[in-house]
Formats: structure tokens, sequence, C-alpha cells
């Protein structure tokens, strides 16, 4: 209902308020070392909206009940977990990234543990809740939805420090999802937000060059093949995301990494390539026969007989060899 939802909002403004309050305090110095180590100044967090959550396990609790939060708004709020003994502050000594809505609300929270050995995962979101569903939460999207319709592009990072780094190196059309794969509700989105209406608009995604995250967002694609030929890939080499690129190259680097993208279909069949040694007939013929059923998959009667042309240029072999094969496994996937 819109009063309940108005009530869990309101205890999100509390929260953010008292989360940017303590990462002034003493106790919250780790945390501003954090940010500075990965070349963020005071500033750079106040235009985030970063904070901290103190250690103890009631200081938000004790501030929300305060201002008259009932403990049912509270479970449904997600900012307290339910223990034996009752409510406690779900995220305590943690350095806090509010997640937004389109028109700047803060509906959740992403939080990085501070010392290796705290407990819990390194990353702790808000769980689901009537006002975060992490299929559909992109970080950064209340900043870059203005770009992104005028530039008719979104670039999707890995994490909230790459989303800082990418708008502060001026790509200020990125966002992230927050803990969960890029899925077909992210997709849906998008598509809105770059007016995908067939005449243009790109999603780029930037991979940091580990396969978890290519494969993670690989998976994305096969939902939705009208989307695919809008999709490109920009893979960073050394591995570095973009924060660490802007950290130790520069925001020149984290521009330069975003217009070396190629599109996804591209990067998908020339991966593979690289395990063949096209020197000799034999290579040459075991690329053919991995990458002809990935083109062969390409819907797009235009696309797919550009990229069977393109194919025979990389692999050094007569189109109609390509063509062929493709042909031929297009018949052995129906
Ligand atoms: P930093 O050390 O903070 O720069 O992280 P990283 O660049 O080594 O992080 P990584 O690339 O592993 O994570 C990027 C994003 O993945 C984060 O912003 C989170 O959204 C998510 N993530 C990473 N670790 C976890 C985790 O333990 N739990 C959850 N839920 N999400 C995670
Ligand atoms: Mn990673
Ligand atoms: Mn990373
Ligand atoms: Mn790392
Ligand atoms: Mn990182």
């Amino acid at each position: 209902e819109v009063g309940r939802r108005r009530r869990l909002l309101e205890a999100h403004k509390i929260a953010d308020e008292l989360f940017v309050r303590a990462l002034g305090s003493r106790e919250a110095q780790t945390a501003r070392e954090f940010l500075t180590d990965r070349g963020f100044t005071a500033e750079h967090a106040k235009h985030f909206g970063i904070g901290y959550a103190p250690q103890g396990w009631s200081n938000l609790h004790d501030e929300l009940r305060r201002r008259g939060f009932t403990d049912d708004e509270l479970r449904a709020s997600g900012l307290v977990s339910e223990g034996q003994r009752g409510l406690y502050d779900r995220f305590r000594g943690r350095l806090m990234w509010p997640i937004r809505d389109m028109t700047g609300a803060t509906i959740g929270f992403g939080a990085r543990k501070l010392y290796e050995d705290d407990p819990g995962p390194k990353y702790l979101n808000t769980p689901e809740s009537p006002l975060y569903k992490k299929s559909q939460v992109l970080y950064g999207i209340d900043l870059a939805k203005r770009s992104i319709a005028k530039k008719r592009q979104l670039v999707v990072v890995e994490g909230y420090t790459d989303v800082m780094a990418a708008h502060l190196a001026g790509v200020d059309t990125a966002v992230a999802t927050c803990g969960t794969a890029f899925g077909a509700e992210h997709i849906k989105i998008v598509r809105r937000l770059i007016s995908d209406d067939g005449t243009g608009g790109e999603v780029v995604f930037t991979f940091d060059g580990d396969e978890a995250g290519q494969n993670a967002a690989l998976k994305a694609f096969d939902e939705d093949h009208r989307f695919l030929a809008k999709t490109f890939v920009a893979v960073e080499p050394s591995g570095m995301d973009p924060c660490d690129l802007r950290q130790h190259k520069g925001d020149e680097a984290v521009r330069a990494l975003i217009s070396s993208r190629r599109p996804l279909f591209e990067f998908a069949i020339r991966a593979g390539l690289k395990d063949y040694d096209l020197n000799t007939v034999e290579g040459r013929a075991g690329a053919l026969r991995h990458a002809a059923p990935i083109v062969a998959g390409i819907k797009d009667s235009v696309l797919r007989p550009g990229y069977e042309r393109e194919l025979a240029g990389w692999l050094g072999l007569d189109p109609n060899d390509v063509r062929r094969a493709v042909a031929a496994a297009g018949r052995g996937r129906r």
C-alpha cells in the first residue's frame, strides 16, 4: 500500500542520514581510509551519499524506534534482522552505499566489510523488501538516467566503487547490479531507458577479465535476442576493474576502456578462437567448427551473413566454406 511504502522510504531516509553522519565519527577512520585508498575524496563520498554503519547492535534500531517506527515496519524495511533475542541492526561496522530508485529515493543499501576478519560476506545487501527488488535494482540509476536517455547508451559495471569511478571519469551512464547477475528484468528497464525502438541505443558491459563475470553477463543475453544486437562488451586485458583502472591509470584509462567496446557477437565468436593455431589447416578447421554454431545462433538476417564474412577474414578461410559450415551448424541446431 501507498502508506506503507511512504513509511519505509522515510525509514531509509533516516538510515541514510545516520550513516552519513557516522562517516564523520572517530570510529569510521578505517571507512574513510578505504575511500581515500580507492581514490575517492570526502567530496566524492558526499556526492554519492556514502556512509558508515556504526558497530553495535541497535544504533539504527533505537533511532527508528525513537521516531515512532513499529517493529513490524522495521522488519519489513530490511534494515534490521531478527534473532532469538529480537531485532538488531543488519548493517554494523560497514561502509554503506545508498541504493536509490529513479527518483533518487533510497530503497536499500550495499554494505562492505572493512576488515578481512569481519564476519559475513564482503558485501552485504538489503534483502528483498517492498521497496527493494534485487532483480530490478540498478545502482547509480538516479545519477545516470538523464545521460542514459540523452546518449541512448548505458554502461554496466560490476560494483559500487566501479560506478563511482566511472562517473568521476566522465562515464556518466554507468550503473551496476547489486550482488546479482544482470537479468531479464534489468533488460526490460534498460530498453525503456535507452528508448529501444530499433533505431539505435546501446548497452556496454565491462568485464574485469574473470570468467565468472563474463559468464554471468552472457547468460542474460540468451533471454532476449533482439537485445543482443545492441549489446557491446569492453574487456580490460589487465584484469583491473574501472575502480582499479582510475586509481592506477587515471580517468582517461576508464574512458578508453569504454571506447574499446566491441559488439557482443564479435566478442563471443573471437573469444574461443585464441585456443586454435590459425597457422595450420587443422587449427583453422577446428576454429571454424567452434565458431560456426555461434554464428548460426545469430537470428538477425543481416548480421548473420555479416559475421560469416568477418569470420572468414579472421580465420583466413574462403567465405563460401564458412557460409556452408554455418548453414550446416544451423541445421544441426534445429
Ligand atoms: P572491492 O574490493 O570492494 O573493490 O571489490 P572487488 O572489486 O574486489 O569486488 P568484486 O569485483 O568481487 O565485486 C563487485 C560487486 O560484486 C560488488 O560491488 C558487489 O555488488 C558484488 N559482490 C562482491 N562480493 C560480494 C559478496 O560477498 N556478496 C554479495 N551479495 N555481493 C558481492
Ligand atoms: Mn569480479
Ligand atoms: Mn571488481
Ligand atoms: Mn578486488
Ligand atoms: Mn574493485
